[in-house]
């Protein structure tokens, strides 16, 4: 069995193998297979969602496979039962694999030593969220054709960003150049050595000019008080993205928090990839379940 924890250290051809099998999902799309019939999969979420958790559960049943799926808020967790022994006891029932989700950083690879079953990371902390990041990657290689070379501009609040993480390693690890863009209070000094940290001014020339939710609650205290002073220094703005390349196209992982990192209008404008994104999840997440089955 094969968990997926991150992006980092999967190789390149094990990424496009992945966006091979997503594409062949797209080309010949299916209701329902029997794919993985027989097969208990469960999605254990304890953090909100709802991109991840519902995508993982079409394309789970696309795939013929029994879903479960654990809440947090109605679990025994509410009664003190840590993320340990909840998988164990999921794990103990028969589940064939589990996709998981969680607030706290380092956790996930400490279950994955204990836990027999394949584990799929939806989204640990600020650590990684890969299957966000191959969607990406899935919808920039559909776009330009390759993902080498391409340079992607990376703008928000990289420090708290697990899809920033996700996508860095594996832009990299596929010749993309990334940059990041942020102030100085939601950049992560670690990862300056990766990634060159740019004016907006530089960014807006990307190929590629993803934007990131402001998780504007962590940052109370902070350079900006409001979010019209966010928008006005860092966010995609009509004014702003009139200077993009003609070729260039926007992105962003969503949920999006409109006027404040991108304008409303933006959001499904011809540039934006924002709902395509969301639609390849779907495949990409069948890919990865089928990678972990199999
Ligand atoms: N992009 C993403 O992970 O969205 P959700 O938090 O809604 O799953």
């Amino acid at each position: 069995h094969k968990h997926l924890l991150g992006t980092k250290g999967l190789s390149a051809t094990e990424l496009t193998s992945i966006l091979d099998r997503a594409s062949y999902w797209e080309e010949y799309p299916v209701k329902v297979s029997n794919h993985l019939q027989g097969r208990f999969v469960a999605n254990m979420f304890f953090e909100n969602s709802t991109r991840t958790r519902f995508s993982f559960e079409v394309a789970e049943k696309r795939l013929g496979a029994e879903v479960l799926n654990f809440t947090a808020a109605v679990s025994s967790v509410q009664k003190g039962e840590s993320i340990y022994d909840t998988v164990r006891t999921l794990e103990s029932m028969g589940i064939d694999a589990g996709v998981i989700r969680m607030k706290p950083n380092g956790l996930l690879a400490e279950l994955a030593q204990k836990i027999k079953v394949p584990l799929i990371n939806a989204g640990d902390g600020n650590n990684e969220h890969p299957t966000q990041a191959l969607l990406d990657l899935y919808t920039m290689r559909k776009h330009f054709g390759h993902i080498s070379g391409l340079h992607v501009a990376i703008i928000g609040d990289i420090r708290h960003s697990r899809v920033a993480r996700s996508n860095l390693w594996a832009l990299r690890t596929l010749g993309a150049r990334v940059s990041f863009c942020a102030p100085a209070e939601m950049q992560a000094a670690e990862l300056a050595e990766y990634a060159p940290y740019t004016t907006i001014d530089e960014a807006l020339k990307a190929d590629v000019v993803m934007m990131l939710r402001v998780q504007l609650e962590r940052h109370e205290g902070s350079l900006f008080r409001s979010a019209e002073e966010y928008r006005a220094a860092y966010g995609l703005t009509v004014e702003r993205a009139a200077k993009l390349a003609p070729h260039a196209i926007i992105m962003h992982p969503a949920p999006v928090n409109r006027n404040v990192e991108i304008d409303d209008e933006l959001v499904e404008c011809d540039k934006s990839k924002i709902f395509t994104q969301m639609s390849h999840g779907v495949p990409i997440r069948m890919a990865v379940i089928e990678r972990a089955l199999s």
